[in-house]
């Protein structure tokens, strides 16, 4: 069908399966692959190295723009900001319990925002995160809003949790998800929303695979043995 969509904008609540399905379709079609989420905890992670205020907004901003995130890498599991290569760390709990704040700050938003577009300018990219196809790239090619349940959600994030030794009850991961959807959702600036045009995937019952071969149909490049 669409063989010319070199641009794919992948949006959705936390712990969809949007990051999982993103990194597969762009290995699927050769594309280059950014989740937006690691900019936003590299620059929380370098604020708290500087011992930047939180709530010091205009110090946040002035960070992101004078410390360019870029990619290290082809999956979005490293960055370089602030002449450091880093990685795990950005998944840190102290990195988790401060960057839905950073990412709240408009100044930070803007120059990560400048940043997405450079590096979506050169094309053949899957470009995921909250706000891609309806504040970062409105023209791309195609837009994909991944959605789960919640009890979905919770229950992936908890199995998750559990394989990585953290103590926690589905009944508080339940409540956690809760919450990041409503800082995602309700915040001022560039909230989660799905744009009008996006194709919407709910993932409740699909495999990573499935979510794959679906797109991979769409922009025209069917599976071998399949028909089309
Ligand atoms: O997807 P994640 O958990 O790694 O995202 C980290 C934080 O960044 C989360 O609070 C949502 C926010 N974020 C955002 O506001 N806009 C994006 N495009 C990507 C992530």
């Amino acid at each position: 069908m669409s063989g010319n969509i070199s641009v794919i904008a992948i949006d959705g609540p936390v712990a969809a399966g949007k990051t999982v399905v993103g990194l597969a379709l762009a290995r699927r079609l050769g594309f280059r692959y950014l989740d937006t989420g690691i900019m936003y905890r590299a620059i929380t992670w370098l604020a708290l190295q500087r011992v930047t205020p939180m709530d010091d907004e205009d110090g946040l901003g002035s960070l992101a723009s004078s410390n360019p995130v870029t990619l290290d890498g082809d999956d979005s599991a490293r960055v370089m900001v602030g002449g450091f290569s880093v990685g795990p760390e950005l998944r840190r709990p102290e990195v988790d319990r401060h960057v839905s704040m950073v990412s709240q700050v408009s100044q930070v938003r803007r120059a990560l925002v400048d940043q997405q577009r450079a590096i979506a300018s050169e094309g053949r990219i899957v470009m995921v995160g909250r706000d891609i196809g309806s504040v970062v790239l409105p023209d791309a090619g195609l837009k994909i809003f991944i959605s789960a349940s919640l009890e979905e959600r919770a229950r992936r994030r908890h199995s998750e949790q559990v394989a990585r030794g953290v103590d926690s009850t589905l009944e508080q991961v339940v409540e956690e998800t809760r919450n990041r959807d409503n800082l995602d959702t309700q915040r001022a600036d560039s909230p989660l929303t799905q744009p009008p045009d996006a194709w919407v995937i709910c993932t409740d019952h699909l495999s990573v695979d499935d979510v794959v071969e679906m797109v991979a149909d769409r922009v025209g490049q069917p599976s071998q043995g399949r028909a089309g």
